[in-house]
């Protein structure tokens, strides 16, 4: 086990909690896996009550009630109530679809702290196009109006790629007309469904330049009115992100079915053994399980990261994206300049097309 003694073991302080993987939308740049849990293997409320449970008993903090589209589970009431009882501050990730405002209610009734709507783009003919469902904009809209009317503390997620990332300000406006205090401006990460529509979505550096720049200039015309969250992608970094704060470090992703990974990517990387909360308790997943202790700490890495000074700083970057890009897990993520991959991936940022997108269709998941 790479450096987790018990008395190294860190503390995680994050749950997502993906409640199904149903959703109406059908996002070119969706990050959920390829093969999806069906219906009927989802967790019964009952048992995410226990994992709630444990994951307080752990340290965590917060649990992001997610999907695919939460709002699809007829006993998300139930699902949040549990999670509030737990003593978890409760985060509702949501597209907007399928939480109506009474829903909502009963949802800040039974304990939510706070919800988080995804835009798609800035106006409506755009989003609901990069959505693939007809109307979503306006339900967003509305939904949000609903959470402000609440008191619920609501944050604006908007993915960005290149279709969208020239209307950054606009974005921002709109988060600000709909009363948000804080507005993430997410660029598409390419795993999962991402990887097919990556030449369809991908920016070109010089609207990243721009868009860091406008962003600059917005977080000084808005301070104190909205927070604006927002890095530079990855493709276009010179250094990757430390990805989940770390590889079993600072959270966990309990899929719709049980498994717990340490992150939402991680079964893209093959020979990875997962455990399911329906078998173990939390406590043994993040202390003992196969998956989470792979890339645990530092000593498992190769060079260059092995004797880099920023490897407890960026723990090599992503995981996943190290493996989609190079097919090794275990090599530094080829974002990073100091990668001997690192040539392929500015290869790979200059493919692009403008081929239509594939959108995510759930069909058959129930
Ligand atoms: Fe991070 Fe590894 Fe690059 Fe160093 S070599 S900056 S540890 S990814
Ligand atoms: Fe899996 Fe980054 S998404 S480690």
């Amino acid at each position: 086990m790479a450096e987790s003694s018990a008395a190294e073991l860190p503390h995680p302080l994050g749950l997502l909690a993906e409640l199904t993987h149903r959703c109406p939308l059908g996002c070119p740049y969706c990050s959920n896996p390829l093969a999806l849990d069906a219906r009927e293997t989802e967790l019964e409320a009952v048992t995410w009550g226990r994992v709630f449970r444990e994951a307080a008993a752990l340290g965590v903090l917060q649990t992001h009630l997610s999907g695919g589209e939460p709002g699809a589970r007829r006993d998300l009431v139930e699902i949040t109530a549990a999670a509030h009882a737990a003593g978890l501050y409760t985060n509702l990730i949501t597209s907007g679809i399928g939480v109506t405002a009474s829903r909502l209610a009963e949802l800040a009734d039974a304990g939510l702290d706070h919800i988080q709507i995804s835009i798609q783009d800035s106006f409506e003919a755009a989003a609901d196009h990069i959505a693939g469902y007809q109307g979503a904009f306006a339900r967003k809209r509305a939904l949000a109006a609903a959470a402000v009317r609440l008191g619920l503390p609501l944050t604006v997620n908007a993915v960005i790629h290149r279709a969208n990332i020239d209307r950054v300000s606009e974005m921002v406006e709109l988060a600000l007309r709909l009363g948000a205090g804080r507005v993430e401006i997410a660029n598409v990460q390419y795993y999962g469904w991402a990887l097919k529509n990556r030449a369809a979505l991908m920016p070109e550096r010089a609207q990243v330049e721009r868009a860091a720049t406008t962003v600059e200039g917005l977080r000084a015309r808005h301070l104190g009115r909205i927070v604006i969250d927002a890095v530079v992608p990855d493709y276009y970094a010179r250094y990757p992100k430390p990805c989940m704060g770390g590889w079993g470090r600072r959270s966990l992703n309990v899929t719709p079915a049980g498994k717990v990974l340490p992150c939402h990517a991680a079964e893209t990387i093959p020979g990875l053994e997962f455990w399911s909360v329906r078998t173990h308790s939390l406590a043994e997943i993040w202390r003992d399980s196969p998956a989470f202790n792979t890339f645990r700490g530092t000593a498992w890495m190769k060079a260059p990261c092995a004797h880099c000074p920023r490897r407890a700083q960026d723990f090599g970057g992503c995981r996943c994206q190290a493996f989609a890009l190079s097919g090794d897990a275990a090599a530094a993520d080829p974002v990073c300049h100091l990668s001997p991959d690192h040539a392929q991936v500015a290869a790979l940022a200059a493919i692009r097309s403008e081929t239509s997108y594939a959108y995510r269709r759930m069909a058959g998941i129930g």
